[in-house]
C-alpha cells in the first residue's frame, strides 16, 4: 500500500517536472519540407466519403471567357444527405470570426471513414518521394488540345495525397503542437494518426491547426493531407500540391497567439515615432495564469539580421489568462530619431523587430519576434502616395504567384529575381493579384522597399469559373479576409488591402456593395492603418460598389480602352476626396523578338490576323503598340493617365508573363501581356517603361532587331524607347532624320525606314546635349552558344537556384535574333536542372526536359545545388552543327 502511494507520488511529480520543463521550452519552428511521399487520387471507392462538400455537377468547359464574364447564382446542392466532411473542416476557422455565436462546433461523433490512406500503418513506398513547396502539375505534359488554356494547359486540378511520418519525442508531452501550412492548393484535409484534425479550402490563405489533442509524444506520429483542387476553379494557373513551406510549431501553452502581434507606429517624423503593440497572449494549458508581456525593440540590418542594443523597449505588463482563453496586451513606446522605412531610390526600407519576452513567475515561456518598419503613409487624392510626407508616383506591375517553369511550388530566389528586374525597370510597386502571396514574399518586398496591394479574392458570391471559390464565399470570407490581415499587417511593405478584383457583384448594385461594405468593415476592425480598395473594371462612379472602399482603384476604364474616353474625371468628380489610381493598366501583348509586318500606325490596337498576330504561329508582335480588346498600349494608356495629374499612378497588367489566360490565343501555355516573358527575359517593353520610370537613366532602346534576310529594300519600321527628349537615327551612317516626343509621346518612330543589313545606331538628347546611344546590326549565321549565369555562386541548401541565360550566337558573340535552334543542356557536380524555358506561350516542351529549342536566341536553365553538398556544378549546352558552352558554378 504504502509502496503503491510512493509510485503514485513520484509519478505525478515526474509528469509536473516534464510540465515545468515543457512549459519553459523555448518556442521552436522546424521546416518539415523534406520528405513526404505524394500520390493522386484516393484509393478506389473512398472519394465520395472523403468530399469537403456537394459540388455542383459541370457539365459544358468553357475557356477563354472575358474576366468579368456576367456569373450565375452559386449553385450549392446543400440539401445533399450524403457525409461531407465540412462540419469538421468548418472550426479550423473559428479563430476568426467575431461572433462567438457565429462559430463552428465539431459534430460530437467522428466522421466515418474507411481509407487505407489514413490508417497510420499504411505502406506508402511505393508513393513518389517528394520535397516542398511541391507543385504537382508543373512537370505537365501539356494537355495541348482541350478548353484549358485558361488555366495553363497543365493538369493542376485533382485530389492529391501527402504522408509524412513526424518524430515527436517523448519531452514534447505538455507543449502546444501546431501544424503551419504557408499554402495548400486546395480544400486541404489533414489527419494526425488517423484522426481527422481539420482542414482549410482556400488554396492562397496561409492556415494552422492545433495538432496538440492529436499528437503522441515519444514516437512517430503519421500526418496525411488530402488537397482536392477543382477543375473549373481558376481563370489562371492555380498549381496543385503543398506549394509553399509547411512548419512544426511547438511552444509553451502559454505563448503569443497565432499572428498575434500587431504593431502600429503614430506620429511619425525624422525626429520622433510612437509605436504601440499589441501582444495576443493564448493560455492552452488547464489553469489560468498571470503573465508579464515584455519587448525590446532592435534595428534591423539591411539583411533582416537584428543589430546593436535595443533602441527602444516597451515596459512589462502584467496579464491574466484564464485557462483555454486568451487576453492582449498593449504597450507602447517612442523611438527617437526613427530609421524610417521607405521606398528606394529617394528612401531606404529600414526595419526593426519587438522581441517579445512573456514571462511566469520570473520565468521566460516564450519569445516572438515581430518585424515592422516606420513609416507614414498618406493617400492623398490630389497629390497621390505621400510616404514620409514626399510624393511617390505608383509605379507598379500586377503578377500572378507562379515563377514561370517552377510553377506555383515557391522559392525565394526565384522571387527575389521576379523583383530585381522589375526594381531594375523602375517599378516601386507591386500588387498581389489577386490573392495572398507566399510570406517570404512580403518579406522579400520589406527588405527591397516596394509598396505592395494585398488582394484576398478575384471572386466574392458571383462566381468566374464553375467551381471558384464563390462555392466558399458564403461560409469563408471573414475568416480568408481577417486571415490575410493578421498574417501580413505587420508588414511596412503593404500599403492598401483590396477587398476584390472585378467582382462579379459590380453588377448587382446595391446588392453587391452590401458585400464590400461587409469586407470593408473587417478590414477596418482588423486594421485601421491602410485604406481599402476593390479593383473595378466596370463599376462606373455613380454606382453602388465604388464607395464602399477608401480609394479609387479602376481596371483600364481610368484611361479609357480604344476609343473610348478615360473615366478618371467621371470618378473624380464622385469621390473628390478620394485617390485615384489604375489598379490595372494597359494589358498590352506581345511575344519577345517577334516583330510583324505592316505596323500599325497608330497609338494602339487590338490584335487581330495579319494586324499584330499571327493565327499561324500564335505570336503577338513585339512593336508593343498591341493590346487585348479591352486594354491598351502603354503609350496608350500613359497619354490618357497623364492628363490627370491626381492620378496616384498605376499597376501594369502584367509586370512577368504567367501561366495561363493566353489571350489571344487560348490554343497557348502562358500568357502575352507580361513585360518580361515567362523565363524572365525583357521584352522591349521593358525599355519602355524604364524610359518613363527612370528618366535620369541614359536609356535608347532600338528595336526591332536588324537581322532580316529577305526584307532588303521594304519599310521597317524602326522605334526607339529613350529617356531623352529627342534622337537622331543612323542607317549604315545616313541620316534618318532627328525627331523630337510630343507631349503625350512616349515613342520615337521612323515609320518608313528600308531595311538593308548593317548598322542601325541610334543618338538621343537630352536638353540639347547628347544623353544616350545605342546600336543594332545584322548577325551572321548561328555559330556558337553562349551561357550566362545571373548568379555563378549559390548556396548548397537544396533551394537556391541560378539562373543560366543561353545566347545563341554568331562567330563574333551576337546573339541571332531568329534562332531556334535546339539545345540539350546537360549537368556535372552537386546541381540539378530543375527546369528549362525560353519564354515561348506556344511551346508545349515540359519545364522539366533539359532539351528545348531557343526562342529568338535565347533559352534558360535554372540550376539548383543540392543540399549540404558543396563544390564545382558545370552546365553544359550543345545544339546541332553549333559550337558547344560551358560554365562553372559554385555550390557554397
Ligand atoms: C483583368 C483581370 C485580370 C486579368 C486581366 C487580363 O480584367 O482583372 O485578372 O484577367 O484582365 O488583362
Amino acid at each position: 500500500m504504502k509502496r503503491l502511494t510512493k509510485c503514485r507520488a513520484l509519478a505525478s511529480l515526474l509528469l509536473w517536472a516534464v510540465a515545468l520543463l515543457a512549459a519553459a521550452a523555448p518556442r521552436e519552428r522546424l521546416s518539415i519540407n523534406a520528405g513526404w511521399r505524394f500520390t493522386m487520387g484516393d484509393p478506389p471507392g473512398t472519394s465520395a466519403s472523403l468530399r469537403y462538400d456537394v459540388r455542383p455537377e459541370v457539365t459544358a468547359s468553357e475557356d477563354g471567357k472575358a474576366a468579368d464574364a456576367v456569373p450565375q447564382a452559386a449553385a450549392l446542392a446543400a440539401a445533399a444527405q450524403e457525409q461531407v466532411l465540412k462540419p469538421w473542416i468548418l472550426p479550423s476557422g473559428n479563430a476568426f470570426i467575431s461572433d462567438p455565436a457565429r462559430r463552428h462546433r465539431r459534430p460530437a461523433q467522428e466522421p466515418q471513414l474507411d481509407v487505407a490512406y489514413l490508417k497510420p500503418g499504411y505502406d506508402d513506398v511505393a508513393w513518389k518521394r517528394v520535397d516542398l513547396p511541391h507543385d504537382w502539375a508543373i512537370a505537365g505534359p501539356f494537355l495541348e488540345t482541350g478548353p484549358y488554356g485558361g488555366v495553363g494547359r497543365l493538369p493542376s486540378w485533382g485530389i492529391g495525397w501527402y504522408r509524412k511520418a513526424l518524430d515527436i519525442p517523448a519531452s514534447d508531452r505538455g507543449r502546444s503542437i501546431f501544424l503551419d501550412v504557408d499554402g495548400a492548393m486546395s480544400y486541404a484535409t489533414v489527419w494526425l494518426n488517423g484522426k481527422l484534425v481539420g482542414g482549410w479550402p482556400y488554396g492562397y490563405n496561409s492556415w494552422r491547426l492545433d495538432l496538440t489533442p492529436y499528437v503522441v509524444p515519444g514516437g512517430s506520429n503519421m500526418l496525411a493531407i488530402r488537397l482536392d483542387n477543382p477543375p473549373e476553379s481558376s481563370r489562371w494557373y492555380p498549381g496543385g500540391g503543398i506549394y509553399r513551406n509547411v512548419w512544426l510549431t511547438k511552444m509553451a501553452p502559454i505563448h503569443v497567439a497565432h499572428w498575434g502581434t500587431h504593431v502600429r507606429t503614430a506620429r511619425v517624423s525624422r525626429d520622433s515615432a510612437e509605436v504601440s503593440l499589441e501582444v495576443a497572449v493564448d493560455n492552452d494549458s488547464r489553469s489560468g495564469a498571470t503573465v508579464s508581456v515584455a519587448t525590446a525593440i532592435y534595428a534591423l540590418d539591411e539583411q533582416g539580421t537584428r543589430s546593436g542594443q535595443p533602441v527602444a523597449h516597451i515596459q512589462p505588463q502584467r496579464l491574466q489568462v484564464a485557462a483555454g482563453a486568451s487576453n492582449v496586451a498593449t504597450g507602447s513606446t517612442t523611438i527617437a530619431r526613427p530609421r524610417l522605412w521607405g521606398p528606394p531610390p529617394t528612401q531606404h526600407p529600414h526595419r526593426y523587430v519587438a522581441v517579445t519576452t512573456v514571462r511566469r513567475d520570473g520565468v521566460g515561456i516564450d519569445e516572438f519576434e515581430t518585424r515592422f518598419g516606420i513609416r507614414d503613409v498618406r493617400m492623398d487624392p490630389d497629390k497621390g502616395m505621400l510616404v514620409n510626407g514626399e510624393r511617390i508616383a505608383l509605379k507598379g506591375v500586377n503578377n500572378h504567384h507562379d515563377l514561370g517553369a517552377l510553377g506555383a511550388a515557391f522559392n525565394v530566389r526565384a522571387a527575389e529575381r521576379q523583383l530585381q528586374m522589375l526594381v531594375e525597370m523602375g517599378a516601386n510597386a507591386l500588387r498581389m493579384s489577386h490573392n495572398p502571396p507566399a510570406p517570404e514574399l512580403l518579406e522579400l518586398t520589406d527588405r527591397m522597399g516596394i509598396v505592395v496591394i494585398d488582394e484576398v479574392f478575384d471572386v466574392w458570391e458571383r462566381k468566374k469559373t464553375a467551381l471558384d471559390t464563390h462555392l466558399i464565399f458564403p461560409d469563408w470570407h471573414e475568416q480568408d479576409l481577417r486571415a490575410m490581415i493578421r498574417r501580413d499587417r505587420n508588414h511596412p511593405s503593404i500599403v492598401i488591402w483590396s477587398i476584390g478584383n472585378e467582382v462579379g457583384e459590380q453588377y448587382t448594385g446595391e446588392e453587391g456593395a452590401a458585400i464590400g461594405r461587409k469586407l470593408a468593415a473587417i478590414v477596418r476592425q482588423e486594421d485601421r492603418s491602410r485604406p481599402t480598395m476593390t479593383a473595378m473594371n466596370y463599376a462606373r462612379a455613380h454606382m453602388p460598389l465604388p464607395a464602399t472602399v477608401d480609394l479609387v482603384s479602376v481596371n483600364y476604364q481610368g484611361a479609357g480602352i480604344r476609343s473610348n474616353p478615360g473615366r478618371f474625371p467621371e470618378f473624380r468628380a464622385r469621390f473628390p476626396g478620394k485617390m485615384i489610381f489604375s489598379s490595372e493598366s494597359a494589358s498590352a501583348l506581345s511575344s519577345r523578338g517577334e516583330y510583324q509586318f505592316p505596323v500599325t500606325g497608330a497609338l494602339t490596337s487590338s490584335v487581330r490576323p495579319d494586324a499584330g498576330g499571327d493565327w499561324n504561329t500564335h505570336q503577338v508582335s513585339a512593336y508593343e503598340l498591341y493590346a487585348s480588346d479591352f486594354g491598351t498600349s502603354a503609350d496608350r494608356s500613359w497619354s490618357a493617365q497623364d492628363q490627370y495629374p491626381y492620378v496616384a499612378g498605376e499597376f501594369v497588367w502584367s509586370g512577368w508573363d504567367y501561366l495561363g489566360e493566353p489571350t489571344p490565343f487560348y490554343s497557348s501555355r502562358s500568357s502575352y501581356s507580361g513585360i518580361i516573358d515567362l523565363a524572365g527575359f525583357k521584352k522591349d517593353r521593358f525599355y519602355l517603361y524604364q524610359a518613363r520610370w527612370r528618366p535620369d537613366l541614359p536609356l535608347a532602346h532600338i528595336l526591332p532587331h536588324w537581322t532580316w534576310p529577305g526584307r532588303e529594300g521594304k519599310f521597317t519600321p524602326v522605334h526607339v524607347f529613350t529617356s531623352g527628349a529627342e534622337a537622331e537615327l543612323f542607317v549604315n551612317g545616313k541620316s534618318q532624320g532627328r525627331k523630337k516626343r510630343a507631349e503625350f509621346e512616349y515613342r520615337l518612330r521612323w515609320d518608313l525606314v528600308t531595311y538593308e543589313p548593317g548598322e542601325l545606331k541610334v543618338i538621343a538628347y537630352k536638353e540639347g546635349k547628347e544623353w544616350a546611344a545605342s546600336t543594332v546590326r545584322t548577325v551572321g549565321p548561328a555559330a556558337k552558344l553562349d551561357l550566362v549565369p545571373d548568379r555563378s555562386e549559390i548556396a548548397a541548401d537544396g533551394a537556391d537556384l541560378s539562373f543560366i541565360t543561353l545566347h545563341v550566337t554568331d562567330q563574333e558573340g551576337n546573339t541571332v535574333p531568329m534562332a531556334k535552334d535546339n539545345v540539350k543542356f546537360s549537368i556535372e557536380g552537386p546541381g540539378e536542372i530543375v527546369a528549362t524555358d525560353n519564354g515561348d506561350p506556344t511551346s508545349f516542351v515540359p519545364f522539366p526536359s533539359t532539351e528545348r529549342p531557343a526562342f529568338n536566341g535565347l533559352c534558360l536553365a535554372i540550376v539548383r545545388g543540392k543540399p549540404g553538398q558543396k563544390g564545382a556544378i558545370t552546365v553544359r549546352a550543345q545544339a546541332p552543327a553549333l559550337q558547344g558552352a560551358n560554365v562553372t558554378l559554385q555550390a557554397h
